[in-house]
Order: C-alpha cells, then structure tokens, then sequence
C-alpha cells in the first residue's frame, strides 16, 4: 500500500460534512485502495466548537477560524460545506490563492459567483468539482460533462429540489399541511439553511443555471431565469389537478433552440402516468435530451446527509487524483474566463404553454360567458372546465384547463378576468407539461 497522503480541510461539519466525515472514516481502506493514496482530514472549521457531534474527530482536528484553515501549507484539497455566498466566496478564493483544489456543494456559489471562482482557479491551476451541487447524489454533472460530451443537448427537465418534492408528496399523498411538510423536510436535513431558497423556487434556479451552462457550454446568467416557487400551491388545486389527470411538480425546464435558451423554474401539472410524475419523496430526476442519445433519464435522492456525501466523496477523490499525478486541472468551457460566452435567455413572455386556471368566482348567470369572452379575445381555448358546488357564501371555484397559448396573452387575460366584479380571490395560474 502506497503511503502517500493526501490531506484535506473542510469548512462545515452540518448535514452534508457530517456524511462526508462518516464516508471517510467507514470507507477509508476501500479508498485507499482506489486512489493508492490516503485520504487524511486535516482539520475541519464549524461556526461552534462545543456544538455534540454525531461524528468524532481527533483532538485539535475541530477549529472555528475557516480564513486559518484554507490557508494552511498542509492542504492539499478544502471541501466547502459552509453554504451562503458571501463568506463561502471569501473562504474558496482565499483557498484557491494558497493553490488548494476546491471540492463544494453549494449552488448558489457556483450559480452566482461560478466565473469568478473559476477564474480564479484558472489562474493557479487548481480544480473546482461541484458533483454535489446539483441533484445530491445523482452523477448529473459527470454525465453531462462526460457520459454525454458527444451530444448537442437539445433540453434538460429536472425535479431539483428534495424539500419541494418531498413537501409536494407529502401534500399530494397525505393531505400534510405545506407547514408540516417543509418542517419534516427540515427535521430530515433536506432543506436549505434559508429554506425560502427551495420553497421560493431560488435553489432549482441556482441548479438548472449550472446544468444549462455545463449542458449547452454557454455561462447563463442566473438573473434571467424565470423562477416562481410553491408556497401558493394548496391542497384544492392538487385535488382538482388529479381530477383533470396531472400530479403536481416544482419543475425546472431548459430548452435550447438554435442559438436561443428558454430557461425557467415554476410548478406544473404532468400527466399522472409520466416518468416525471412518479419522482417522489426527496427524490430527484432529470431528463436529458441530447441529439445523437434521445431522451436519458437519471433519478436518485436529491438531498440529505448520504446521498450528498456520496457525491462530496466522489468528487473529493478525483481531486484527489489530481493531487496525486500532479495533472493539470480542467475548466468547463462554460466558466473558462477566454472561452465561455454569455448567451441570453428568451423572456417569460414569449413562452407558450397550456394553462390550468382556479378562479374563485360568485356563483351566478353570465359568469362563465364573461370570463370565456375575455379568454377568446386573447386567442386562448379552453379545453376542459370543473365548476364545483358551492362551500362559501355563494362563491364557487371554476378550474379550466387551456390549449397552447403564449404566456403574455395569458397574463394580459389573467390580469382582465382578476378585475372582474365576480372574482372572489386572485386567480391561481399553474402551466400544464404534457412532454414529459
Ligand atoms: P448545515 O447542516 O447548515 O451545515 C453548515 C455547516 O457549516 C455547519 O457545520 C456550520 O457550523 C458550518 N458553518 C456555517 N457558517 C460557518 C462559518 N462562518 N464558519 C465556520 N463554519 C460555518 O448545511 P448542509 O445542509 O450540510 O449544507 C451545506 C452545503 O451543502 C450548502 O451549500 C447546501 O446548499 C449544500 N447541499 C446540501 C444538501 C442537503 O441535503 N443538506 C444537499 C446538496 C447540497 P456549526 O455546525 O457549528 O453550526
Ligand atoms: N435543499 C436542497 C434540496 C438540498 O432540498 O434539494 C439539495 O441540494
């Protein structure tokens, strides 16, 4: 047995470090063995040192100073597992300076400051490996960049967020107030530390921005994507959704004509015998469309402790691979600071889309007729309506299910049917996705 060490700091000992720290530990003769080298924790940084810890780790290993941890001379590789932007930023930067390759879970780095962090990189030829940013323990990055490099990626389709999906199961399948949910999600170590960033649609937006511009080979600019999350999804619109056929479904979609992205984050209806339909609990999936393969599928948990050390760990040892044969590391074309460019995203408006539409409205004659009057004024059919009994005071819910239409036609609709005296309650808008 080699008795080459590799040595490695890591910045956060919470959900996603502690894994790491286990995998390590349980698994370290079956790693060695892969890399012909040891793998050593050479110190570990955590906001508070007295914190119990389900993980023990020599004395002296623990420290509470990250900006002394990346600077040691010792390090070979920081494993970033602090999240946020800021501080984690300041932290890789400043490890990447002292000529440490960067192993990082956090996709909201990588989203919104990945070209300066690559750029960095670049410049000390230092590796950035970001596995466990997208999709937890699914290989998706490794796919596209590897399995996948001789397709032209037509599209991308991608359940992202555990919690949402794990919230929208439970929602769907139990009846579980969205509250009760998303503190089960919390309690179980699938959400964010912020969790508006999975239920406000933010964290699906930072992974489809990393696999559009890995996918495509284009920088994406995050700021364009179109994000809506799920806290206006309530139970009636998931019972009337399976009434119609359709499961409910925080979506990421990626589309790429020609030299144009359509690129966007928001919930929707699938058919209830779709793939993507039958994705539940923490789960994720993503389907990947590429010119020469077809259609391919991945799915795997998309969060928690296990999983996302899993992809930590792989990407730990090809850094570590590196470390050990001294080759040079490798910038996608996406973050390269010469060869990537920047491609715009088309705007939300000239998407088209079906449409499922609730409207709380008072239960009398002429009601429907004025709403499909303004509906037909904006070349938008109607395919399917539920008008329920009454529950409230003489109001009623009218749910329709549209035909394609485009989403500025749409919302122009929308905003005229709100202001009619009728409507009870702002109307709730979901897109309908058949190509799934
Ligand atoms: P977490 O449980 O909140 O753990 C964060 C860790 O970072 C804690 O150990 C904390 O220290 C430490 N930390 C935070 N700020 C620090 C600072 N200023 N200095 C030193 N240490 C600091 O988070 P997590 O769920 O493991 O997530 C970590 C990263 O992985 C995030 O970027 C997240 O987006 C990403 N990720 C998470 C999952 C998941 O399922 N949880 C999946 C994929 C990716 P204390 O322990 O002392 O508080
Ligand atoms: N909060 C994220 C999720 C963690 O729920 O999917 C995995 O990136």
């Amino acid at each position: 047995m080699s008795t080459q060490v590799v040595r490695v700091g890591m910045i956060g000992l919470g959900t996603v470090g502690t894994g790491v720290v286990k995998i390590l530990q349980q698994r370290a003769e079956m790693l060695a063995h892969q890399l012909g080298a040891r793998i050593e924790i050479g110190g570990v940084a955590v906001r508070d040192t007295g914190k119990l810890r389900d993980v023990a780790l020599p004395n002296g290993v623990v420290t509470n100073d990250p900006a002394s941890l990346v600077r040691r001379g010792d390090l070979d590789i920081v494993i970033e597992l602090m999240g946020g932007t800021s501080d984690a930023k300041r932290h890789v930067l400043d490890a990447i300076e002292h000529g440490k390759h960067i192993v990082t879970a956090n996709k909201a780095l990588i989203a919104l400051e990945g070209r300066d962090v690559f750029a960095a990189a670049y410049r000390k030829g230092v590796g950035v490996y970001l596995e466990a940013s997208v999709a937890g323990g699914i290989p998706i990055i490794k796919a596209l960049h590897e399995g996948l490099a001789a397709n032209e990626i037509e599209g991308i389709y991608g359940i992202l967020n555990g919690t949402c999906n794990y919230i929208l199961t439970q929602m769907t399948e139990h009846g579980q107030p969205f509250a009760d949910a998303l503190a089960d999600a919390q309690r179980l170590g699938y959400a964010e530390a912020d969790p508006t960033f999975d239920v406000d649609g933010f964290d699906t937006a930072h992974k489809i921005a990393i696999l559009s511009s890995l996918a495509y080979g284009f920088n994406v600019n995050i700021e364009e994507v179109y994000v809506e999350g799920i806290r206006r999804i309530g139970t009636a619109d998931i019972q009337y959704a399976h009434e119609l056929g359709y499961t409910m479904k925080l979506l990421a979609i990626s589309k790429r004509k020609g030299g144009s992205l359509n690129i966007r984050v928001h919930p929707v209806l699938v058919p209830e015998s779709s793939v993507l339909a039958n994705v539940k609990g923490a789960f994720n999936a993503v389907a990947v469309i590429g010119d020469a393969v077809g259609p391919t599928l991945f799915y795997g948990k998309g969060a928690g402790m296990m999983p996302t050390a899993s992809a930590v760990v792989a990407d730990l040892l090809d850094a570590a691979r590196t470390v050990v044969s001294k080759a040079p590391a490798e910038i996608p074309v996406c973050y390269h600071p010469e060869r990537a460019i920047t491609v715009p995203i088309e705007s939300m408006d000239s998407t088209v889309s079906r449409y499922y539409l609730r409207l709380q409205v008072l239960d009398q004659p002429g009601v429907l007729a004025e709403i499909t009057a303004i509906l037909g004024r904006h070349e938008i059919s109607v395919a399917a309506i539920i008008q329920k009994e009454p529950h409230c005071e003489g109001s009623v819910p009218l749910v329709l299910l549209t035909h394609d239409a485009m989403e500025k036609s749409l919302q122009s609709a929308r905003r005229e049917i709100d202001a009619l005296d009728c409507m009870r309650d702002e109307s709730v808008c979901i897109r309908v996705e058949t190509d799934v």
